[in-house]
C-alpha cells in the first residue's frame, strides 16, 4: 500500500505546472466554469468585460450592431444578403418573405442578419467564424479576411 502511494506521488512529482497548464488549456471549452479564474487563460485578463473575448461563443440578437459595424467596415455590401442568408443557414421561403416585406436592400439585409442571429430556420451556428465563412462563400473573400483584423481592432476580439 505505501509503495502504491510512494509511486502515485513520485508520479504527480514529474508532472511539471507548464504540462498542467497546458492539460488545463486542452480541456477549457469543455470545462469553462472550473478553469475560468486559472491563469490558463491569458487571454481573459481582469480589463476585459466580453466573456466572448475569444470569439468562439455563440452570437445572439444583441449582435446585431457589431455584425452590421464589422460587415460595413469590410465593405461587404447588402447587395448579396439573399446568399448571404442561404450560407448563413436560412431557408429561401424565409428569405422570400423578407424580400416582399418592404424596404431596400437595407433593410433585407438587416431582417437576414437577424434571423440568423435568433437561430431561425438552419441557423445553427452564430459564431463569427460561421459569419466569416459564410462572407466567404457569398463572393467577399477579400471581405472575409478582413473581418478577424477589425473584430481585434474594434473589440478586442481575437479569434482562436
Ligand atoms: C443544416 O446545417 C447543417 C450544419 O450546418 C448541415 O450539415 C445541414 O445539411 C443543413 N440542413 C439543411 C436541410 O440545409
Amino acid at each position: 500500500m505505501f509503495m502504491i502511494l510512494l509511486a502515485v506521488i513520485s508520479v504527480l512529482a514529474l508532472v511539471s505546472p507548464a504540462t498542467i497548464k497546458k492539460l488545463m488549456k486542452s480541456t477549457r471549452s469543455f470545462s469553462t466554469t472550473t478553469t475560468g479564474t486559472s491563469p490558463a487563460q491569458p487571454h481573459q485578463d481582469s480589463t476585459t468585460v466580453n466573456p466572448d473575448s475569444d470569439g468562439a461563443g455563440q452570437l445572439g440578437i444583441n449582435d446585431l450592431n457589431r455584425v452590421q459595424t464589422v460587415l460595413n467596415e469590410v465593405l461587404f455590401g447588402p447587395v448579396n444578403w439573399n446568399k448571404l442568408g442561404l450560407k448563413l443557414g436560412l431557408y429561401q421561403p424565409r428569405l422570400n418573405i423578407i424580400a416582399k416585406s418592404g424596404g431596400d436592400a437595407d433593410d433585407h439585409w438587416r431582417k437576414t442578419l437577424e434571423a440568423w442571429l435568433e437561430g431561425k430556420d438552419n441557423a445553427t451556428s452564430r459564431t463569427w467564424q460561421t459569419l466569416i465563412d459564410a462572407v466567404k462563400e457569398t463572393d467577399g473573400r477579400a471581405a472575409a479576411e478582413r473581418i478577424p483584423d477589425k473584430l481585434k481592432s474594434l473589440y478586442g476580439i481575437t479569434l482562436q
